[in-house]
């Protein structure tokens, strides 16, 4: 049976504590389990992950987004989710901003500091680049979108 102290020196080598929680270190792998306090977020943005995104740039829009958010400071009032496919692919990369329910196409990582410096921070929603915004009754592409209007759902008794 191990001592104590032996179990005190394991956790202390294989668990790092930070500011944002805590992960742990696992053989060669690392197994993040972190419990964020949210109270006073302001904004959740979703970016998608799915693949057509992360083909199409994914993962730089996903870091760029990150970083700006450090970058601002605003990492107590901005919390930021990787998806899997929202389902809009022919817009890839895609992510989407609540409360307000805006949904943002093809995030480079330029249009990504845009997203947190201008609409995130500052209140400017970028609309050239909105897909839909949601509305008094649910979500409305803008007039002027040049993206694909996709493929109807069957409508819902709802
Ligand atoms: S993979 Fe992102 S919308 Fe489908």
């Amino acid at each position: 049976m191990k001592s104590r102290k032996h179990s005190y020196f394991r956790l202390f080598h294989s668990a790092f504590l930070s500011r944002r929680g805590v992960f742990y270190v696992k053989n060669e792998g690392v197994c993040f389990m972190t419990t964020w306090n949210l109270n006073g977020t302001k904004h959740h943005v979703l970016i998608c992950n799915g693949s057509s995104c992360m083909k199409k740039g994914g993962e730089e829009a996903t870091q760029a987004i990150r970083e700006k958010v450090s970058e601002m400071d605003a990492d107590s009032v901005i919390h930021t989710t990787r998806t899997r496919c929202n389902g809009r692919c022919k817009d890839a990369p895609v992510a989407i901003v609540y409360p307000e329910g805006i949904w943002y196409k093809q995030v480079t990582p330029g249009l990504a500091h845009q997203i947190v410096e201008e609409h995130l921070v500052n209140g400017n929603v970028i609309s050239e680049m909105v897909i839909y915004d949601y509305k008094k009754n649910g979500f409305v592409a803008p007039e002027n979108s040049d993206s694909i209007k996709g493929v109807d759902k069957v409508e819902s008794k709802a």
